[in-house]
């Protein structure tokens, strides 16, 4: 079942064409990986359908609703930024953030928290300073902000370009436990190709604005249908 549909969606700054004629169906409950290198347009997708960026053309479909049309979709959605920011204050305070400008109580907060913690492999750490945090840690904690209202899709945008190994193999756990204990939808945007294989059901190539393969992780690897995303798979372009 598919829960959201890209419908030509273009987007240009200034004279520069960044995203061209993309149309992409993402499934409810899949890891669905977005490719590329640097300057691709990975960004600007996410952004786009995270409903900060109205694109220059084409639809959002979310759920069978026009985004453009229907009020109140923003907040089933979330969206983790390269990099996170930290308010200088507890990490229950960091991440209860989004439940309390979407008015929970207290009670409600306290145990969405709590959940979001242990999911995040942070457990009994909301009375730390954030600030305090390791760079892992923080990360983690990012990801607890991200998910503790409950999220139909979760955006990520390169969660681990910025951590060592060790690091990298706990977010990848988290992600899939995210995907597995709550079933969010998520989109990666990522060029850490063994990343990809080792997290993702399928996967789109993005290159100078276009999305040029959609395939699943086998088909990727075994027979892409484009000479140039099977470069990009064999590590051969320069990003
Ligand atoms: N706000 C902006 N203003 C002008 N150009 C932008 C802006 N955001 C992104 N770009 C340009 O759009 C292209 C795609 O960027 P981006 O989406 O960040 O790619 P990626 O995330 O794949 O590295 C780049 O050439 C970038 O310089
Ligand atoms: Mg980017």
């Amino acid at each position: 079942m598919e829960l959201f549909r890209v419908e030509n969606v273009c987007m240009a700054f200034g004279k520069k064409d960044v995203l061209k004629n993309i149309n992409l169906g993402i499934r409810r409950g899949e890891i669905f990986a977005i490719i590329g290198p640097s300057g691709a347009g990975k960004t600007t997708l996410l952004r786009i359908l995270n409903l900060f960026e109205k694109p220059l053309c084409g639809n959002l479909i979310f759920n069978g609703l026009d985004a453009g049309k229907t009020g109140g979709l923003r907040r089933r959605m979330s969206m983790l930024f390269q990099t996170p920011v930290v308010f200088n204050a507890s990490v229950f305070d960091n991440v209860a953030y989004g439940l309390k400008v979407r008015g929970f109580d207290k009670r409600a907060i306290e145990k969405k928290v709590s959940e979001a913690l242990n999911t995040v492999g942070l457990p009994g750490m909301g009375k730390e300073k954030a600030r305090m945090l390791s760079g892992g840690e923080t990360q983690r904690m990012a990801f607890a902000r991200a998910i503790v209202y409950d999220p139909e899709i979760l955006l990520l945008d390169e969660p681990t370009s910025n951590l060592d190994p060790a690091n990298v193999a706990k977010i990848e756990e988290i992600i899939k436990r995210i995907r597995d204990e709550r079933g969010t939808t998520i989109l990666i945007a990522t060029h850490n190709i063994p990343q990809v294989r080792r997290i993702a059901d399928r996967v789109g190539v993005l290159l100078n604005g276009e999305l040029i393969e959609v395939n699943s992780i086998e088909g990727i690897f075994t027979e892409p249908e484009d000479e140039r995303s099977a470069a990009f798979i064999r590590g051969e372009m320069i990003y």
